[in-house]
């Protein structure tokens, strides 16, 4: 086909291929070990499979309804009682969702106005910026500190001004690793007080935490819920990224808005994995055991990666480990993690990739959502950095 013949005026004109896109494919071309895109490995659990089996020979093949099947929205209030003390109505306050991703654009599409800005700490996850810039709002970024990624308050206290209509947040971290404390979210519980500011609390590693630490939910904080949406990811929770289903929750007039937005954009969600997923939830270990489970292929990976001229950084959350590789080599992140990939055969993620303006610190992400066989081989690979 012959392309368009006239010129386009990019809605997103900065934006290419992702990082994730980059490194997965470079990976595919040279058999690396692909410790790059977030996503595990090994397989979902049988009994879930069975499940979905069922719902879909059973019949439930059809559309859901909009807000997702009222089953799975039960099970998920009750999720919701048990973990963060908060009652959740699931008739209005839940809404399933094709993926976090697709609940993360339609709050913010469903609030964001033209110049609204909307602070988003880096390193960032990637789909934020482009969403509110589809809006025509103004990202504002704010560098979270180095070395163990903190928010700074008092500089969110100088950039939040009468144009500041919402605030990002990401706990348990992608990129970093990092959680938000109980602190954290008293001094943001403060900082808002007096405003109308909304938050947007993408908690998709709720259940990835690790060394005893507790997931600060801003559900557990009446004052933050009332003014937020929080997005959740069943990808993420149960080990299956392709099956992209997951859920918001925001108060009732909130939820309005956004379901204006998610009924016009996906207008419901995969039936047969839901009703699925509603009789999982009923068994709490399924969810309960992740952090162990995760911890311990956490401590692993860290126990193949000590030998090795890197320096790790502290991971107390999320599937990801960051790497400073200063001790090898200056050479830029993106170049870095090129020759790791085509070199030594293991791909990883730039962290530079996860800043507006690509901040180099020599700094790496790993994901260890893998078997043991694969992280070993991984780590054997890169003992020729040695
Ligand atoms: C922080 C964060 N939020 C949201 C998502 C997207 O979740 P989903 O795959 O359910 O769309 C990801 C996926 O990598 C993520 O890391």
């Amino acid at each position: 086909m012959n392309n368009y013949p006239f010129s386009i005026r990019s809605k997103l004109p900065r934006v290419g291929t992702t990082i994730f896109t980059v490194m997965s494919a470079l990976a595919a071309k040279h058999q690396a070990v692909n410790l790059s895109q977030g996503f595990p490995d090994f397989e979902v659990d049988k009994n879930l499979l069975d499940l979905i089996e069922q719902q879909y020979r059973a019949g439930h093949n059809q559309y859901a309804p909009m807000p997702g099947v009222l089953a799975l929205r039960e099970a998920i209030a009750e999720k919701c009682y048990s973990l963060y003390q908060t009652t959740v109505h699931p008739e209005t306050e839940i809404t399933i969702t094709p993926g976090g991703t697709a609940a993360i654009f339609s709050a913010i599409t469903s609030v964001i106005h033209p110049e609204d800005e909307v602070i988003i700490f880096e390193p960032a996850y990637d789909c934020y910026s482009p969403t509110i810039e589809l809006c025509g709002g103004v990202p504002v970024y704010i560098e979270l500190k180095a070395p163990d990624f903190t928010i700074d308050w008092e500089t969110v206290k100088r950039r939040i001004n009468h144009k500041t209509r919402m605030i990002i947040l990401n706990t348990p971290h992608n990129p970093t690793g990092s959680v938000m404390s109980e602190l954290d979210m008293i001094q943001l519980e403060k900082l808002v007080a007096t405003t109308d500011i909304l938050i947007l609390s993408d908690e998709v590693y709720e259940h990835l935490i690790f060394d005893g630490t507790v997931h600060q939910s801003v559900l557990k904080f009446p004052k933050l819920a009332e003014r937020s949406f929080v997005v959740y990811s069943f990808g993420k929770t149960f080990h299956a990224t392709g099956w992209k289903i997951g859920y918001v929750i925001a108060p009732e007039n909130l939820m309005k808005e956004f379901r204006k937005v998610h009924q016009f954009n996906v207008f419901s969600t995969n039936t047969p994995v839901q009703y699925a997923l509603a009789k999982y939830l009923k068994d709490v270990s399924h969810y309960n055991q992740l952090a162990a489970f995760y911890e311990e292929k956490r401590n692993y990976f860290l126990e193949l990666m000590r030998p090795l001229p890197f320096t790790l950084t502290p991971t107390s959350g999320s599937y990801f480990q960051l790497v400073n590789y200063s001790k090898i080599s200056d050479e830029k992140e993106l170049d870095f993690a090129k020759r790791l990939t085509t070199d030594y055969g293991v791909a990883s993620v730039p962290v530079s990739a996860f800043y507006y303006r690509s901040k180099d610190q020599q700094l790496l992400r790993f994901c260890f959502a893998k078997k043991k066989e694969t992280l070993e081989l991984a780590a054997e690979r890169l003992q020729k950095l040695v």
